[in-house]
């Protein structure tokens, strides 16, 4: 386990790739990221590789399916020793509850994390799968009910997380992406913040992937955004 409050996204096509920027990174300078493109390529043993090497590893497979799948599911990927991992709320109560259910409650079972309305959708999008609430409306309900079975938190934007605090507490985690220096591409993300203002607006962790990826000197930006965040007070 590491403090830091900085998940780097891995977002790579295969192992080679996020392995070369894991050797230049250190499990005290930040938590690391897997999603489904570098899971789908790399497999499990690259997850064990990473935790083996002393990193938090949260796994973002974002698990979709009836309870007992989304357990099975679950009960594999805390096997492979990861920090965190999600669902989509979605999914609904019942799902939810048996993916923490997976989990059990030893001190060091992985956190479970839900996923609300995936920031990629608007009310029009939402209208075709059937849901007429606005996606801010249909994104606080799913949160209720992440909170109601079981989750440890949801995906939020930094924008949003005060409130989320606000109505839920500390404990209930906020990860949140879209994060950016101020001197950063924003990229394809529309609703960014810098990493100081998100902590003071109530997140847990950043998901930082590309100012960190794509950088000539990977270790450096974190070393950048860990002065930040002691300077600014955030941390
Ligand atoms: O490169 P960048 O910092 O934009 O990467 C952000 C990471 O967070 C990516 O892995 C992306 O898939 C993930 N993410 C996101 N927005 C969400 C949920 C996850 O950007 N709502």
């Amino acid at each position: 386990m590491t403090d830091s409050r900085v998940i780097v996204a891995l977002d790579f096509p295969e192992s080679d790739s996020a392995l070369a920027l894991v050797e230049q990174l250190s499990p005290g300078q930040c938590k690391l990221k897997i999603g489904k493109e570098l899971f789908t390529a790399a497999g499990p043993a690259l997850v064990e590789n990473i935790v083996g090497r002393g990193f938090d590893v949260f796994l973002d497979l974002k698990f979709h399916d009836i309870p007992t799948t989304v357990s099975r599911a679950c009960s594999a990927a805390a096997k492979l020793g990861v920090w965190m991992m999600n669902v989509h709320a979605l999914g609904g109560g019942q799902m939810i509850a048996a993916a923490r259910d997976a989990l059990g409650k030893g001190a060091n079972r992985p956190l479970l994390i839900a996923v609300t309305i995936l920031t990629s959708m608007n009310e029009k999008d939402l209208k075709e799968i059937g849901i007429f609430a606005s996606p801010g409306d249909s994104a606080l309900s799913l949160a209720d009910l992440a909170k109601q079975y079981g989750a440890d938190g949801i995906v939020c934007s930094a924008h949003e997380a005060a409130s989320i605090r606000a109505r839920y507490g500390d404990e209930f985690l906020r990860v949140t992406p879209g994060i950016r220096l101020p001197d950063s591409d924003s990229d394809d993300q529309k609703r960014i913040m810098t990493p100081s203002n998100a902590l003071q607006n109530g997140a847990s962790y950043l998901v930082i992937g590309r100012p960190v990826t794509r950088a000539d000197d990977p270790a450096a930006v974190l070393r950048r955004i860990e002065t930040v965040l002691q300077e600014s007070g955030a941390k």
